[in-house]
Order: C-alpha cells, then sequence, then structure tokens
C-alpha cells in the first residue's frame, strides 16, 4: 500500500498533488488554438438544444455548478443545475431541446443515473462528463467526454473535481464556438489561459507550507464560514465540503453577497471565514464582504490573486494563487482549500482517506 501511495502518507494528498498532471490528461491533445477551439469527438450537435440540465451528486454538483457560470457565460445557454436526488423527483421541465448532463466521477452514483434517466424519458439528449470508462452511466447516454483523472481512492474527491472543471471548460469553449456566441479571438484568449492551467495549479501546490501554518492557527475552530461570489460560490461550497467531509469540522459555505440575510449572526472572533477574492469584475463586492466580516471580529482568510496587496488590508491571512481568466479561478482556487481541509484533518488525527459515515461511491438511494 505504502508504494501504491507513492511516498505520500494519504491517497489524498498523492491526488491533490496528481492535479497538474491529471489536468494535462483532461485538456490532452482536445484544445486548439489555431482553430480557436476544442475537439471532443462527440456525437451530440451543440447547436440542436435550447437548453442544459445538468445533474451530479456531492462534489460533481459544484463541478456543475461552476459548468453553468462557464457555459452560460461562453455559450449564451440558459443552463439549470440539479442535485441529482432532488432532480429525479421534481418533474422538471424538459423536452427533446433540452440537452441533460450527468457529471460523475464512478458513473456509478444511483441519484445521477436515475435523474439522467428522467431527462431521458421526457426526451432530453444525453451526454455524461465522467471518469470510470464502462460504468453504468456511460452505457445509457448518448454520449461520453471522459475526464481522464485515472483512478482516484481518497473518498473525499480532488484530482476527478479538477478534471471536471477542465472538462466543463472545454464544453463550455465547444458550445460557444459551435452556437457563435464565442468570438474567435476570445475563445483564443480563453483557451490560451486554460492551455496554462496545469502549470499554475502546479503553483498553488508550493503553499502546502503557508497552509499548513493556517490549519495549525484555527483547527481548533468549532465552526468555519466560506464565502464566494459568481463562479467562485461553488469554490466555497466545495473548500467547507472538503472541510466537513475529512476533519468534521463544522463549516458551511454562502455566496458572500447573501451573508448578510443570515450568516451574518454568527460572525464572532472565534470564526474562521475563508473568502475567494480572486481578480473578477465583482472583485470589489467581494472585498466589501470582506470589510463587513472584519467589522463584526471574523478572522479572515482569503484567497486572493497574486499581487492583490489591497486584501492583505482587511484579511488576517491571505493565500496568493496565480492569475488567470475569471472563469478558470475555480481550478486554481480550490488547490489552497484542499490543502487546508487535508492539513486540518491531520493534525486532529482523522482518517483522511476513509472518513466516518462516508462512500466513495453512493450505489443505493
Ligand atoms: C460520494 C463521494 C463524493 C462524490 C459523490 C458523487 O458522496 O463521497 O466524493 O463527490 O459521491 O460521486 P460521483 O462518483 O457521482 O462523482
Amino acid at each position: 500500500e505504502a508504494a501504491e501511495k507513492g511516498g505520500y502518507p494519504h491517497y489524498m494528498l498523492k491526488e491533490i498533488y496528481e492535479q497538474p498532471r491529471v489536468l494535462e490528461n483532461t485538456l490532452g491533445g482536445r484544445l486548439s488554438e489555431a482553430r480557436a477551439g476544442v475537439e471532443l469527438d462527440l456525437r451530440v450537435d451543440p447547436t440542436r438544444f435550447e437548453r442544459v440540465h445538468i445533474v451530479a451528486c456531492g462534489t460533481a454538483y459544484y463541478a456543475a455548478w461552476v459548468g453553468k457560470y462557464l457555459i452560460e457565460g461562453l455559450a449564451r445557454v440558459p443552463v439549470e443545475i440539479d442535485v441529482a436526488s432532488e432532480y429525479r423527483y421534481r418533474d422538471p421541465v424538459v423536452d427533446e431541446r433540452t440537452l441533460a448532463i450527468a457529471i460523475s466521477q464512478s458513473g456509478e452514483t444511483i441519484d445521477t443515473l436515475e435523474a439522467l434517466r428522467e431527462a431521458k424519458r421526457k426526451g432530453a439528449g444525453t451526454l455524461g462528463v465522467i471518469n470510470a470508462k464502462g460504468s453504468s452511466i456511460t452505457r445509457e447516454v448518448d454520449d461520453t467526454l471522459y475526464i481522464h483523472a485515472g483512478p482516484e481512492i481518497g473518498v473525499a474527491s480532488t484530482k476527478a473535481y479538477m478534471a471536471m472543471l477542465g472538462a466543463m471548460a472545454m464544453l463550455a469553449v465547444w458550445m460557444g464556438r459551435a452556437r457563435g456566441t464565442l468570438p474567435e479571438a476570445e475563445a483564443r484568449t480563453f483557451l490560451g489561459e486554460l492551455r496554462k492551467m496545469p502549470r499554475l495549479v502546479e503553483q498553488t501546490l508550493e503553499k502546502r507550507q503557508e497552509i499548513a501554518h493556517i490549519a495549525e492557527k484555527y483547527h481548533q475552530a468549532a465552526d468555519y464560514l466560506f464565502l464566494g461570489r459568481h463562479i467562485q460560490a461553488p469554490t466555497a461550497y466545495e473548500g467547507a465540503l472538503k472541510l466537513k467531509e475529512i476533519s468534521y469540522i463544522h463549516a458551511e459555505a454562502y455566496p458572500a453577497g447573501e451573508m448578510k440575510h443570515g450568516p451574518i449572526a454568527l460572525i464572532d472572533e472565534r470564526l474562521p471565514v475563508v473568502v475567494l477574492t480572486t481578480e473578477s469584475p465583482i472583485y470589489e463586492k467581494t472585498l466589501s464582504n470582506i470589510q463587513e466580516v472584519r467589522a463584526r471580529g471574523g478572522r479572515v482568510i482569503a484567497v486572493a490573486t497574486e499581487g492583490d496587496l489591497e486584501v492583505r488590508r482587511f484579511a488576517q491571512d491571505v493565500i496568493y494563487v496565480p492569475r488567470t481568466h475569471y472563469l478558470l479561478s475555480p481550478m486554481v482556487s480550490v488547490v489552497p482549500l484542499q490543502l487546508l481541509a487535508y492539513e486540518t484533518a491531520v493534525l486532529l488525527g482523522r482518517d483522511v482517506d476513509q472518513p466516518r459515515n462516508l462512500a466513495k461511491s453512493v450505489t443505493v438511494e
């Protein structure tokens, strides 16, 4: 087993460190800056549908949420996202102009499979964004986009999430180009940034020591709050999910702008608040949310873009991540949150790879 972990103490840490290579595999040979497009080799016709429904569970659901911003942003198609256990029982409005996408690492999650079947029964075209080759979902969809993350052993998903984000970025460009909503020059810039992503993710791994230090500072906290806006809202939710899954610290995530409608009541000097505040068109808005936290004594851990000195005035701790296109910022920003969860769980002596009550894939309802 030690050999399988490649010298790492846990599978999860090994898988976190595999992310740059994994992303290279996901994107591998599929990006074409010359043609300002993405080659996905799918039978689905990206011009045929009028709406997209994405269903998934757990971490894959947060990839769906990121995917919504990417697809709506670049391809201007309305996207609805649902946790699969809700979708399958809500009698969704679906027709043949709907593309239903199921995102799943295992391809075996029963709720995701049943949600997909529901969309299919109602006439939707179907696409799987899947890691496991030949898994149940891949056998029922019209088409599969494999994410090529390799086997993931740690129950808390890390590298599969990264690969899902890469796949959603490619799908968004693919749809945007085919539908004529994404101009060539813009596509080229975006693809250039996407191609750099494995290297940028690699750089974020260098922050491990710094993050271990922050984990040390706050590992006795009873609760954590994670905040983010727009495409970084799902990053906040994924950060909170990772922390609660493996450290058992209660963690809540919220869209930062919505904090004033509830969670602000929780803030005091004992509450660490992680805020995703990377560069984006709404950067200033998030900065003012940080000030609201600070004014109430909260401890702010900001995840910010390299070179942002302003944020230092309001946050006790700043974890810098490399600059990229704001629609790609979740990829560089989730890594510090994975490491924060990991280091915290290790400090608390938790079973990182086999957290209590959780299963790697949930095949019963
Ligand atoms: C379980 C796992 C999660 C995973 C979720 C969905 O809850 O513990 O890590 O995100 O299932 O799994 P899937 O295989 O469908 O991506």
